[in-house]
């Protein structure tokens, strides 16, 4: 189901159902931070949410999750149970919706691999937003859903560029670049639809280690940085021309070329770079990491059809499935 059709679920008093997808980023991750431009895209894979009046007559909202790298229940008092983060966004819903949402279940499922950098909390926090607004039936702007998924987003990374839940808030493929100067959220019509192998590896140490981590090592060679993050803004930019002219070879190219910048600011692993290799070997047109980085997962964008390069990724004992951007 796509982000499109999830709009048309209606949400009653008693219950109210939302989706939100995943997501991928085809060039630009971390350059992004520093105000680079990249360019997201979503997945047809996504977390779905049920909202519902509280059964039990214990005090607080509870989330019951399921696939969110944790299945169980979440509750946000101090002496709570879940992980921290969970109840970290579930304290934060309170704050933004009041006492109401102490009386409700969210019962959310993901199907999007937790901790590989396919945007599970930012769709966990677009999804949970739509359906507390269906749920108390609010008519609620995309504009604002995606400022109420930042102030979310906050309690999973610290202080993420925002690309994550701008991407999945709108659906489709984006152009996104952030400073202090300017907000640039740009829609991208792929002349030709672009499918990936997507290949999963172990999870990720977290977004904010990788972040903080990067900027450490940046601050020591700050002028060789500056020169990787121009570099990686200029395959975005050439990369934007490609897809929408539908020259899928250049686009390979250009993934390509983003994992070496990656590798070269260290948040490639041995793993990751395998895969890639794999997939370039199987007749990708370029593979790159997609997100943070430092485990997560591998994208190969191929000509026509995934299903070798996911059946080469599982054969060596990796997770992989086939996703795609469509033309519209
Ligand atoms: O959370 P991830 O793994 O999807 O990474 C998001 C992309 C980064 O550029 C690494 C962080 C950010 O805030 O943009």
């Amino acid at each position: 189901m796509n982000h499109e059709q999830s709009e048309n679920l209606s949400g009653g008093a008693d219950i109210a159902f939302s989706y939100a997808p995943g997501k991928i980023i085809l060039s630009g991750e971390h350059a992004v931070v520093y105000g680079c431009p990249a360019i997201a895209a979503t997945l047809d894979r996504g977390v779905r949410i049920a909202v519902q009046s509280r059964k039990s007559d214990q005090k607080g909202p509870v989330l019951k999750a399921s696939g969110l790298g944790f299945t169980g229940h979440v509750r946000p008092d101090p002496d709570g149970e879940g992980p921290e983060v969970l109840r970290g966004a579930l304290a934060r819903l309170i704050e933004l919706y009041g006492d109401r949402v102490c009386d409700l279940e969210l019962m959310a499922d993901s199907a999007i691999p937790a901790g590989r950098g396919l945007g599970s909390s930012a769709a966990l926090s677009v999804a949970m937003i739509r359906g507390l607004h269906r749920f108390f039936e609010e008519a609620v702007s995309p504009e604002v859903v995606a400022e109420l998924a930042l102030a979310l987003e906050k309690v999973f990374h610290g202080n993420p560029s925002g690309i994550d839940h701008t991407v999945i808030s709108q659906g489709g493929l984006i152009w996104y670049k952030k400073n202090s100067s300017e907000l640039r959220v740009e829609k991208i019509i792929p002349k030709r639809a672009m499918h990936f192998a997507v290949g999963l590896t172990g999870p990720h140490a977290g977004t904010k280690q990788a972040v903080q981590a990067l900027r450490s090592r940046a601050s020591r060679h700050e002028t060789l940085y500056q020169h990787i993050f121009a570099g990686i803004s200029q395959i975005a930019t050439e990369m934007r021309l490609a897809i929408s002219e539908g020259k899928l070879a250049a686009v390979g190219e250009l993934m390509n070329l983003n994992q070496g910048y990656l590798n070269a600011l260290s948040v490639s692993t041995p793993e990751l770079e395998k895969l890639c290799t794999m997939a370039r070997e199987k007749g990708a047109l370029g593979a790159k990491l997609t997100g943070a980085g430092g485990g997560g997962a591998v994208i190969a964008l191929v000509d026509d059809d995934p299903k070798p390069i996911v059946n080469a990724f599982v054969k060596a004992g990796y997770l992989s499935f086939a996703t795609k951007c469509e033309t519209e």
